[in-house]
């Protein structure tokens, strides 16, 4: 056999390998039907998105190497690709995205970032990705609610919806839901169900199984229209790490729950219309960044910092917040950026190391603070 009869026969090998590589045509169908509901005028990314073969050199899209089925999408309107280079600028982009999506059911993330222009709802459907574990959509123009059963995606790590126009509550985990699922999984009997239907029985359930596999560690839904009280369900989502509500229109009061929270780290609430009082649970927790500046926060400071309360941040500028700067704050094991300004506190500022290092302006307008670093009282 010649060398080219063998160059010959690799080639054959390899068109045949490559065709048998390629996503499935669903999967290139659902992706065309999302791509004609987009309209990006200036960089041309999907001119990519061309040929039999979704899984190469389609921009922004991958698969699993082995079911060759589309696993991420990845479509970024701020990027340092050299697409956006060449073109000197961000991205923009307009139109919806389309329900389509749904059809991808292997996708495991789905990032349409920072395009400023998309705008519609999030399609309901997304909930019943079951492989999703990323979701980002920040930065568009989005309307409309937030899914009510999100909470069905249980590989869920990221949610990202910041920067849009969302409207509604934020959804509450529904128990009751959670347990159907999970039973429906697990092939208990109807009785069963109906037993565990029992509402006490349920929280033991919640908290016992559902909420510790719920995977989540970052919610980010800050600058959106979002309205109503924060559910106290979210202190069940075991693993969540960052909270950032702020920047919406938030009220009611600010769930004890939420300083009971394992890993809980970042908790902004800033910029709502949240009343009530500052949770003590939340001065002893794993929290270290906290922002709660700007809402309508009354009553005094908890006065139980200890050697627990670590806090990078603590912002509890522009509420309504009277009384004194607790003592006990003295011992808190760290404060490094502490902003109580533009509020209604009265007194001696207490001294110690956690204060050595703040300004003036930490402190500035309240009724009668005193002390370093402001006046001597
Ligand atoms: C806390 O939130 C307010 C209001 O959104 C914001 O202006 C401020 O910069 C935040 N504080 C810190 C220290 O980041």
């Amino acid at each position: 056999m010649g060398f080219a009869a063998l160059l010959y026969i690799l080639a054959v090998f390899l068109t045949l390998s490559s065709v048998s590589n390629a996503c499935p045509p669903s999967d290139r169908a659902a992706l065309l039907a999302f791509k004609a509901d987009l309209y990006e005028p200036h960089l041309g990314i999907f001119n990519s998105w061309t040929g039999y073969d979704c899984c190469h050199n389609w921009y922004g899209v991958s698969c699993d190497p082995e079911t060759h089925r589309v696993a991420d999408i990845n479509l970024r309107g701020e990027s340092e690709d050299p697409i956006f280079e060449k073109a000197h600028r961000t991205g923009y982009m307009t139109g919806t995205i389309s329900p389509e999506i749904c059809k991808l059911t292997r996708l495991s993330s789905l990032t349409i970032a920072d395009w400023k222009g998309i705008s519609g709802t999030i399609p309901a459907c997304i909930v019943s990705l079951p492989f999703l574990r990323i979701l980002d959509l920040i930065g568009n123009r989005l309307t409309g609610e937030i899914p009510a059963d999100i909470g069905r995606l249980s590989r869920l790590t990221v949610l990202n919806v910041a920067d849009n126009q969302l409207s509604g509550t934020i959804p509450r985990n529904n128990p009751r839901k959670f347990w159907q699922i999970k039973n429906a999984e697990s092939g208990f009997t109807q009785q069963q169900q109906i037993k565990w239907a029992n509402p006490i029985l349920d929280i033991l359930h919640i908290s016992s199984f559902r909420f510790r596999s719920l995977m989540l560690s970052r919610a980010l839904l800050s600058n959106n229209r979002l309205n109503g009280p924060i559910p106290y369900s979210i202190s069940y989502i075991y693993r969540l790490s960052d909270l950032d509500l702020s920047l919406n229109r938030l009220s009611g009061k600010i769930p004890d729950s939420l300083g009971k929270m394992a890993v809980l780290a970042t908790l902004n609430l800033d910029g709502n219309q949240i009343s009530g009082t500052i949770p003590p649970t939340l001065i002893n927790s794993a929290i270290s960044i906290l922002n709660l500046s700007r809402n309508g926060l009354e009553g005094y400071i908890p006065d139980n910092f200890g050697s627990t309360s670590y806090f990078m941040l603590m912002d509890l500028s522009y509420n309504n917040l009277k009384g004194r700067i607790p003592k006990s704050i003295s011992s808190a094991n760290y404060i490094g950026h502490l902003d109580v300004s533009h509020n209604h506190l009265c007194g001696p500022i207490p001294a110690g190391s956690p204060f050595d290092h703040l300004e003036a302006s930490s402190f500035t307008y309240n009724d009668c603070l005193c002390g370093k670093p402001l006046k001597p009282c």
